[in-house]
């Protein structure tokens, strides 16, 4: 028997890269790729030297993939070196989103930032006021989101969770490596309103490695 996802309304759930596309849908502001892959990098991560790793930004277009893929490698090498492979598959996989987001938005240039996350500035549910954010935490707790139907839309911006929450139960959490795209309040084509999510809340010391893409044009 083959496992359905059952998406709510006006967001879709995956299991391959081909769900990304779906963000472009007027009906649509949230994408998740679950890849199952939540414990993949433990090993790796426990080993982490936290205080080596730099915030890295770029703005990217295509054809500036390969030379981007070498340069982010050679950096994750400061962080940890007794991983080679995890430390290539990391650079790959970064890649491969870059270029997976691309061509499912049609993007020609994309923002990136991969960088350490110490506290939980976003912790009010929100929606951001840009056109399209994909988020993948490699490290850490993943970003909380809502249902489109658990969100009390007006009660965005006054920073009170428990009024924008319609339901607790039904406060969701992408995992480590799960994919998201999060349709902004500026994006053209949005009847829903942007997409409601938070920074999960860290406890004393914990930290989180976040994959950031804007898209820019
Ligand atoms: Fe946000």
């Amino acid at each position: 028997m083959s496992f359905q996802i059952v998406s709510p309304e006006g967001m879709v759930i995956g299991k391959t890269e081909k769900v990304l596309s779906s963000i472009l849908l007027d009906h649509h502001n949230f994408v998740l790729w679950e890849r199952g892959l939540n414990t993949f990098l433990d090993n790796w991560s426990s080993e982490l030297k936290w205080e080596k790793v730099i915030p890295l930004e770029a703005t990217l277009g295509i054809e500036e993939l390969d030379q981007f893929e070498s340069d982010l490698l050679r950096e994750i090498k400061r962080w940890r070196t007794r991983s080679p492979d995890l430390n290539n598959w990391i650079a790959n996989d970064i890649r491969s989103i870059v270029e997976d987001f691309m061509l499912a938005t049609h993007a020609k240039e994309v923002l990136l930032s991969f960088s350490v996350v110490a506290t939980d500035m976003c912790r009010f549910f929100h929606a951001d006021k840009n056109k399209l954010r994909l988020l993948c935490t490699y490290v850490g707790q993943g970003t909380l989101w809502l249902p489109n139907s658990n969100v009390g839309r007006h009660h965005l911006g006054a920073g009170i969770n428990r009024d924008i929450i319609l339901d607790p139960l039904q406060v969701h959490q992408a995992n480590q490596l799960d994919v998201l795209i999060l349709k902004g309040d500026i994006w053209p084509d949005n009847s829903l309103g942007g997409a409601v999510h938070r920074s999960p809340a860290l406890g004393v010391g914990e930290k989180r490695l976040l994959l950031k893409l804007d898209f820019i044009n």
